[in-house]
């Protein structure tokens, strides 16, 4: 964990301009502090995975610098990504493995990342036996396991039905909350973005580029009916506003 009270990840006026001549990302400038959980919406193509692919150092930007505090990061992405033929638990293990953890305390590790993520009794069982839902939570466990201190994640509900979804966004408040970490999420889900975060950043396409942000100022744990509450509804407002391009909408003031 990063407590020293530096950002967790900075990017300083960064653009990508890819080889075939796409300005990605233009003149972006964001700073996530330690612990801060920030979602990431904009229409699709504007940038938002190559902004997680900056942050997670698998791309350099073209312009400008992208900083990162901490030594772990987390990545989780919209398909789980399991192996077939592994068990649920050694699934859970692989990311262990690959960074060299010994034996006995990946395997600790990834007893409790399943226990956490409420999947302890299909241990044993192959991904394939498995809901869509289960499998994200093996994918989340998996991640948990490096003890990051950077999750990012990109549209890691997309392929899920909305209850399932509903619950998994329940589940990440709830580790968020136990560890810590500093979040970036990638969703197209305005409600989903406020709802987890504490910060919506707003990306225009063409070039890619953030366009505005909103404060999300709802205690945690929120419950999930503060999804019907007025100042949760006036927040999904302004972040709507925002993406249809109304550059006033970040400025209305929101009693939490
Ligand atoms: N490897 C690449 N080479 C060339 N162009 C790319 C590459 N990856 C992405 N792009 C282009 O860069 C732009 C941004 O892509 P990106 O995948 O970051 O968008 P996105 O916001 O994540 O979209 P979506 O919501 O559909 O996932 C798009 O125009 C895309 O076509
Ligand atoms: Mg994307």
């Amino acid at each position: 964990m990063t407590d020293d009270g530096r950002p967790a990840l900075t990017m300083e006026a960064v653009g990508v301009r890819y080889p075939g001549g796409t300005v990605a990302l233009d003149g972006v400038t964001l700073s996530l502090a330690a612990g801060e959980f920030t979602a990431v919406v904009g229409p699709s193509g504007c940038g938002k995975s190559t902004l997680l692919r900056l942050a997670a150092g698998l791309l350099e930007p073209t312009a400008g610098t992208v900083t990162r505090a901490g030594e772990q990061l987390g990545f989780v992405f919209q398909d789980p990504t399991l192996l077939p033929w592994r068990s649920v638990r050694r699934n859970v293990e692989l990311a262990g493995e690959l960074t060299r953890v010994p034996a006995r305390e990946r395997r600790e590790r990834a007893e409790d990342a399943l226990r956490r993520v409420g999947l302890s009794h299909v241990a044993d069982a192959l991904p394939g036996t498995l809901s869509g839902g289960m499998r994200m939570r093996v994918s989340l466990a998996r991640t948990l396991t490096g003890r990051p201190d950077l999750m990012l994640f990109d549209e890691p509900f997309g392929s899920v039905d909305e209850i399932t979804r509903g619950r998994l966004g329940d589940d990440l408040q709830e580790l968020f909350a136990a560890d810590g970490f500093a979040g970036l999420l990638v969703t197209h889900s305005v409600a989903e973005a406020v709802y987890l975060s504490q910060r919506v950043l707003v990306m225009a396409d063409r070039p890619g580029r953030l366009v505005g942000e909103v404060a999300v100022p709802l205690p945690y744990p929120r419950p999930p009916e503060v999804r019907f509450s007025p100042a949760f509804t006036e927040l999904t407002s302004q972040v709507t506003a925002l993406l249809q391009g109304d550059p006033a909408a970040d400025r209305i003031e929101v009693a939490a």
